[in-house]
């Protein structure tokens, strides 16, 4: 199952990933994280990795290289992509749970981030997971990823949403693009939500406009204070919340336990 934690910037879609991967891998799946923002540099230390993989955009030559092979029909020389076959440096492996990373923009005036969608794009379409395995893609904020058809290739896409307005409505975006390119599954996870008055409002707000809810996490001390430290949120309220949306999305998805 590939799956796309999406949103609008700061709701959360990060932290949402490192909660979902480590209760996947808690309850034994084999779980690949694929760090698709361009931007943020900080998954790995969230994930409890001690270093980043080496991003994919250097297996392919770089960036510039990238960009002249970009009219090809393919980047990346493989047609299938078994993740037992990555050189180590670009997939950090721990406890179950596999980091890759796409690439990220390092320098001013380098250029757009349409080449990491190219690659992102392709890497996800040819990625082979055995039937339990979960890829957990975290997205850039917003919705240009879907203009570059970087989901063309994902079977769910979970949207984070946050107590504010503006993060419904490109939620509710987000949605609409990602139903319309056929993706059957498309939820809804409300987060940093303050209180249960807002969490049935939002739900409401959410239900009008066709979204399903799979779930609602509060805001949690916890949480906010791991980030501060760049690490793995393992305690709080939210650490139990997301078991809820876990069981939700597997059930929903028909994703096989574990073998
Ligand atoms: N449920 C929560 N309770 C409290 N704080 C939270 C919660 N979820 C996320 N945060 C905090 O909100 C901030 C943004 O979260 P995060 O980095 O996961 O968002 P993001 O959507 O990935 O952001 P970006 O768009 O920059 O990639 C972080 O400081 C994080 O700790
Ligand atoms: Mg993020």
């Amino acid at each position: 199952m590939k799956i796309s934690v999406c949103g609008k910037g700061g709701s959360g879609k990060s932290t949402v990933v490192a909660l979902l991967a480590n209760e996947a891998r808690l309850r034994g799946y084999r779980v690949l994280v694929v760090d698709a923002d361009e931007s943020n540099s900080g998954l790995f230390r969230m994930l409890g990795f001690d270093y980043p993989p080496v991003p994919l955009m250097e297996l392919v030559g770089g960036k510039n290289s990238l960009k002249q092979k970009m009219g090809q029909p393919s980047v990346l020389a493989e047609n299938r992509i078994v993740l037992e076959d990555l050189p180590p440096q670009y997939l950090v492996q721990k406890d179950g749970l596999m980091l890759v990373s796409i690439g990220k923009i390092l320098q001013s005036l380098e250029g757009c981030a349409c080449p990491m969608g190219v690659l992102s794009r392709e890497f996800l379409k040819k990625l082979a997971l055995a039937e339990d395995d979960l890829a957990i893609v975290d997205m850039e904020a917003g919705v240009e990823h879907f203009g570059r058809g970087v989901e063309t290739s994902i079977d769910s896409v979970l949207i984070v949403v946050e107590p504010p307005l503006e993060s419904v409505n490109v939620g509710q975006k987000i949605h609409d693009l990602a139903s319309g390119i056929g993706i059957r599954n498309v939820w809804a996870v409300l987060n940093k939500v303050p209180s249960g008055d807002i969490a049935t409002r939002l739900k409401t707000e959410l239900q009008e406009r066709q979204i399903e809810v799979v779930g609602c996490i509060y805001f949690d001390a916890d949480i906010f204070s791991s980030s501060i430290d760049g690490r793995m949120p393992v305690k709080g309220v939210a650490v139990q919340e997301i078991k809820e949306v876990l069981n939700r999305i597997l059930a929903k998805a028909g994703l096989p336990a574990p073998k």
